[in-house]
């Protein structure tokens, strides 16, 4: 596989790559003339399959702010899917035009099926339910700009932790660092799956999970609110059930740390009250801006040669069965295969096979 230079789980980073990007990030928002002609006639590719504004649009600003250049397309209308061309011919010919990809996808693991597909690398901006490392990168820019950094730090995590891709990306992010108790709230039907919990525990930070928002709201030095995605769920029924659960109030913020900071990816939908945005404690579109600093130095090292993954090599093996998985979906895939304790996960989406 041709992945040792793209950016398909927030595990390819280690500590060491990951400060490398934060300081660079830093330096970037603070000297941004010295990096303006930086990428200069390098294009990237944005190939964005499914609805996007923030991170689609800080990636092009990224791009555009190191002298860059963008191609891409925004929802397939427009592009020859809609005449039934293949994800492995899309991808192929976009790679002959440009020096690297951000893709976002509806189906779990096509970042890394793209990946497979070319030589250049592959940045994963949202696969499915699965992972979208480069929000990841965005919070730990955000918690640690505004926390100093990331220990002894209570962070609560609330909303979709079930479908949530930016949820168990952080999750994973979180348990490269130390010491921290981490919150997860949400009812008892969008629990974070287990295999995302036994990362963080065998990490040795503390999880707890419980149901209420409120309960431990005095304890939290980061509040991290999520939507419920109606577009995750199986039928409207379901969607309806679980959303409205969770609404931050400026109420319910009486209780909070004067210090604690309040994070959500975004789109918000109905979880924050409006009011709480004028409230100094609301840090979440600081936190997109940030998002545009540490794509830049993603993207920027990526095409230096500077970015070297850590994906581990992966295994022949049986034909996955998550129907929201790419390799179900694009027959060319070769099944793919991770051992963990004698059980065989899927590379692509980390199903159990
Ligand atoms: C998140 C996503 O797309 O997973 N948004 C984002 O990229 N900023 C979260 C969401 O859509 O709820």
């Amino acid at each position: 596989m041709k992945i040792n230079h793209s950016l398909i789980d927030i595990s390819d980073i280690d500590l060491a790559q990951w400060n490398k990007l934060y300081y660079l990030a830093c330096d970037i928002e603070e000297n941004p003339q010295k990096y303006a002609q930086a990428c200069r006639g390098k294009i990237m590719a944005s190939m964005f399959f499914e609805p996007s504004t923030r991170t689609q649009s800080s990636f092009q600003a990224a791009m555009l702010r190191l002298g860059g250049s963008v191609i891409g397309f925004s929802g397939t209308g427009g592009t020859s899917v809609q005449k039934g061309e293949n994800f492995q011919d899309t991808v192929y010919i976009m790679s002959q035009y440009s020096d690297l990809i951000t893709i976002r996808h509806p189906q779990d693991g096509a970042a890394l099926a793209a990946s497979e597909i070319c030589d250049i690398p592959v940045i994963n901006a949202g696969d499915g339910r699965h992972l979208h490392p480069t929000q990841s990168l965005t919070d730990l820019m955000t918690i640690t700009r505004l926390k100093g950094n990331i220990e002894n730090l209570n962070i609560a995590i609330c909303g979709d932790l079930l479908y949530g891709r930016a949820v168990h990306t952080l999750l994973f992010a979180l348990s490269k660092f130390k010491h921290n108790k981490i919150y997860l709230i949400s009812t008892a039907k969008l629990r974070v799956p287990q295999y995302v919990k036994d990362i963080v525990i065998q990490s040795g930070n503390t999880l707890i999970e419980c149901e209420s928002l409120e309960e431990y709201m005095s304890e939290f030095d980061v509040l991290y609110m999520t939507r419920i995605q109606r577009e995750r769920f199986d039928s409207q029924e379901e969607y309806l059930a679980q959303s409205g659960i969770y609404v931050l109030t400026a109420e319910k913020l009486k209780k909070a740390k004067s210090d604690m900071i309040i994070l959500h990816p975004l789109p918000k939908v109905d979880e924050i009250e409006y009011a709480v945005d004028s409230d100094p404690r609301a840090k979440y579109f600081a936190q997109a801006k940030y998002g545009m600093y540490i794509r830049m130095a993603l993207i920027l090292s990526m095409l230096n040669g500077d970015f070297i993954s850590h994906f581990p090599k992966p295994q022949s093996g049986k034909a996955c069965n998550n129907p929201h998985c790419i390799s179900c979906n694009e027959k060319h895939l070769p099944a793919l295969s991770k051992f963990k304790a004698s059980k065989e996960f899927c590379v692509y989406c980390d199903c159990e096979k």
